[in-house]
Protein backbone atom coordinates (compact mmCIF):
# COMPACT_ATOMS: atom_id res chain seq x y z
CA UNK A 1 0.00 0.00 0.00
CA UNK A 2 1.02 3.46 -1.03
CA UNK A 3 2.43 5.89 1.81
CA UNK A 4 0.28 8.29 0.56
CA UNK A 5 -2.80 5.86 1.33
CA UNK A 6 -1.66 5.22 4.57
CA UNK A 7 -1.67 9.09 5.70
CA UNK A 8 -5.12 9.01 4.29
CA UNK A 9 -5.79 5.99 6.74
CA UNK A 10 -4.31 7.79 9.59
CA UNK A 11 -5.67 10.55 9.40
CA UNK A 12 -9.12 9.53 8.62
CA UNK A 13 -9.82 8.72 12.50
CA UNK A 14 -10.45 12.56 12.57
CA UNK A 15 -12.85 12.94 10.49
CA UNK A 16 -16.08 14.97 12.11
CA UNK A 17 -18.50 12.33 10.91
CA UNK A 18 -21.14 12.17 13.97
CA UNK A 19 -24.09 11.74 11.73
CA UNK A 20 -23.00 9.24 8.72
CA UNK A 21 -20.35 7.43 11.00
CA UNK A 22 -18.58 7.55 7.70
CA UNK A 23 -14.61 8.23 8.30
CA UNK A 24 -13.10 9.25 5.58
CA UNK A 25 -9.35 10.71 5.19
CA UNK A 26 -7.50 11.96 1.94
CA UNK A 27 -4.15 12.76 1.68
CA UNK A 28 -2.49 14.89 -1.87
CA UNK A 29 1.10 14.77 -2.98
CA UNK A 30 2.15 18.08 -4.76
CA UNK A 31 4.88 18.16 -7.02
CA UNK A 32 7.31 19.73 -5.11
CA UNK A 33 6.83 17.22 -2.63
CA UNK A 34 4.51 18.57 0.15
CA UNK A 35 1.68 15.98 1.45
CA UNK A 36 -2.02 17.78 2.43
CA UNK A 37 -4.33 15.77 4.70
CA UNK A 38 -8.29 15.98 4.96
CA UNK A 39 -11.22 14.84 6.47
CA UNK A 40 -15.01 14.59 6.00
CA UNK A 41 -16.84 17.62 8.06
CA UNK A 42 -20.29 16.79 8.61
CA UNK A 43 -22.97 19.55 9.99
CA UNK A 44 -26.41 19.24 11.48
CA UNK A 45 -27.77 20.59 8.17
CA UNK A 46 -26.66 17.34 6.31
CA UNK A 47 -25.99 19.26 2.67
CA UNK A 48 -23.43 21.93 4.22
CA UNK A 49 -20.85 18.64 5.10
CA UNK A 50 -18.13 18.85 3.09
CA UNK A 51 -15.97 15.48 1.64
CA UNK A 52 -12.39 14.64 2.59
CA UNK A 53 -11.48 15.35 -0.86
CA UNK A 54 -12.47 18.81 -1.37
CA UNK A 55 -11.30 19.67 2.07
CA UNK A 56 -7.73 18.69 1.30
CA UNK A 57 -7.50 20.46 -2.05
CA UNK A 58 -8.98 23.41 -0.24
CA UNK A 59 -6.04 23.37 2.32
CA UNK A 60 -3.74 22.33 -1.00
CA UNK A 61 -4.98 25.86 -2.23
CA UNK A 62 -5.09 27.80 0.81
CA UNK A 63 -1.09 27.01 0.63
CA UNK A 64 -0.16 28.67 -2.93
CA UNK A 65 -1.37 25.09 -4.64
CA UNK A 66 -2.79 25.76 -8.23
CA UNK A 67 -4.16 23.02 -10.83
CA UNK A 68 -1.51 21.35 -12.40
CA UNK A 69 0.34 21.77 -8.82
CA UNK A 70 -1.12 18.40 -7.71
CA UNK A 71 0.24 14.72 -8.40
CA UNK A 72 -1.57 12.35 -6.92
CA UNK A 73 -4.57 12.32 -4.16
CA UNK A 74 -5.27 9.06 -2.01
CA UNK A 75 -8.69 9.01 -0.17
CA UNK A 76 -9.97 5.47 1.91
CA UNK A 77 -13.41 5.63 0.16
CA UNK A 78 -14.67 5.49 -3.75
CA UNK A 79 -15.07 9.53 -4.69
CA UNK A 80 -18.88 10.88 -5.00
CA UNK A 81 -19.74 12.47 -8.09
CA UNK A 82 -18.93 15.94 -6.64
CA UNK A 83 -15.65 15.02 -5.52
CA UNK A 84 -14.52 13.47 -9.30
CA UNK A 85 -15.15 16.98 -10.83
CA UNK A 86 -13.08 18.76 -8.22
CA UNK A 87 -10.28 15.76 -8.41
CA UNK A 88 -10.67 16.66 -12.84
CA UNK A 89 -10.16 20.28 -12.16
CA UNK A 90 -7.19 20.60 -10.47
CA UNK A 91 -5.38 18.34 -12.92
CA UNK A 92 -4.12 15.33 -10.92
CA UNK A 93 -1.93 12.50 -12.70
CA UNK A 94 -3.40 9.92 -10.19
CA UNK A 95 -6.11 9.01 -7.85
CA UNK A 96 -5.94 6.06 -5.62
CA UNK A 97 -8.74 4.94 -3.39
CA UNK A 98 -10.70 1.99 -1.58
CA UNK A 99 -13.36 0.93 -4.07
CA UNK A 100 -16.56 -0.57 -3.50
CA UNK A 101 -14.62 -4.55 -3.94
CA UNK A 102 -12.38 -3.43 -0.96
CA UNK A 103 -9.78 -2.82 -2.92
CA UNK A 104 -6.80 -0.38 -3.21
CA UNK A 105 -6.46 0.93 -6.88
CA UNK A 106 -5.20 3.99 -8.87
CA UNK A 107 -7.29 5.67 -11.98
CA UNK A 108 -6.91 8.89 -13.71
CA UNK A 109 -9.46 11.62 -13.54
CA UNK A 110 -10.49 11.07 -16.73
CA UNK A 111 -11.23 7.40 -16.07
CA UNK A 112 -13.36 8.28 -12.98
CA UNK A 113 -15.38 10.87 -14.90
CA UNK A 114 -15.13 10.23 -19.05
CA UNK A 115 -16.74 13.45 -21.15
CA UNK A 116 -16.16 16.06 -17.72
CA UNK A 117 -17.93 18.73 -17.68
CA UNK A 118 -15.37 22.06 -18.45
CA UNK A 119 -15.31 25.16 -18.92
N1 LIG B 1 -17.63 11.35 1.89
C1 LIG B 1 -16.38 11.81 1.65
O1 LIG B 1 -15.76 12.45 2.51
N2 LIG B 1 -15.83 11.57 0.43
C2 LIG B 1 -16.47 10.86 -0.56
O2 LIG B 1 -16.08 10.92 -1.71
C3 LIG B 1 -17.63 10.05 -0.19
C4 LIG B 1 -18.44 10.65 0.92
C5 LIG B 1 -18.24 11.65 3.20
C6 LIG B 1 -19.34 12.66 3.14
C7 LIG B 1 -20.13 12.31 4.38
O3 LIG B 1 -19.55 12.98 5.49
C8 LIG B 1 -19.91 10.82 4.55
O4 LIG B 1 -18.79 10.49 3.75
C9 LIG B 1 -21.09 9.96 4.14
O5 LIG B 1 -21.52 10.27 2.86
Amino acid sequence: MSQLYERAVAVAENAYAPYSNFFVGAAVLARDGRVFEGVNVENAAYPLGICAERTVISRAVTDGCKPGDLEEIAITASPCGGCRQWIYEFRFDRVTFKNADGEVVTRTPGELLPETFEL
